[in-house]
């Protein structure tokens, strides 16, 4: 399985951080040529490498970590997202509902990302919570996973696993993952709670 991050701003820097803690390599990609950011990933981690957005979208699993109006420049990298899952960390807070049809923004991605699995997910933290280590107290700090595709948001609670958090799947896009959107001037009601899951 192979990861790329696309958007190396504050979100991007962060989960960066999170492959970087557990030595697991993971691509990161902007607009720009990735000699331009090529020392920033290096000085997060030996496994983060900066990559074209051509060569990064080669990844089995994609953050999409741009802001929400920049997603439609990144579909164009791929003719088609068959076979690939893209975790939407984006939040579309202050795009107004009707730019969305009404409908979750995350399932506006997906239909610009023709082919793709999609699993909202990672979005609901600040990013300098994010970037912290997510093993606190004693327990992990919880990421939410909605999907639309059961299957798809297993495979990234796996990673989310492996990273150190705790992930808690929340359902359909338009069911439980409604908690986690935002749109127009509002949040959904997870966002921003930052929490700790204990296991035992
Ligand atoms: N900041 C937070 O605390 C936070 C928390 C939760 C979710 N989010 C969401 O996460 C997303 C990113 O937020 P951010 O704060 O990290 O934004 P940011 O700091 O502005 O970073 C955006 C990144 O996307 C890159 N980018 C822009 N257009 C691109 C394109 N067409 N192809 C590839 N890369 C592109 C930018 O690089 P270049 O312009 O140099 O190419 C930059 O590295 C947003 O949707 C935001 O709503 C943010």
């Amino acid at each position: 399985m192979s990861y790329a991050i696309i958007g190396f701003g504050n979100i991007g820097r962060a989960l960066a951080q999170a492959f970087s803690r557990k030595g697991i390599e993971v691509s990161v990609a902007t607009t720009r040529d990735p000699e331009s950011f090529a020392a920033d990933a290096a000085a997060i981690g030996p496994k983060v490498v900066a990559k074209t957005l051509a060569e990064a979208v080669k990844a089995d699993l994609i953050f999409l970590a741009v802001r929400f109006e920049a997603h439609p420049d990144v579909a164009k990298a791929l003719p088609t997202w068959q076979g690939k899952t893209i975790i939407d960390v984006t939040n579309a807070y202050g795009v107004p509902p009707e730019q969305l049809a009404k409908q979750p923004s995350s399932r506006a991605v997906a239909q610009v990302f023709s082919g793709t699995t999609l699993v909202k997910g990672f979005n609901h933290l600040g990013a300098a919570v994010l970037a912290q280590d997510p093993a606190l107290q004693g327990g992990r700090r919880v990421v939410f996973l909605a999907s639309d595709d059961d299957a798809a948001a297993d495979k990234v609670g796996e990673l989310a696993e492996h990273l150190g958090f705790a992930p808690i799947k929340l359902g359909g896009l338009s069911e439980g993952g409604l908690l986690v959107q935002a749109r127009g001037k509002s949040w959904g009601h997870l966002i921003f709670k930052d929490l700790v899951k204990f296991d035992g």
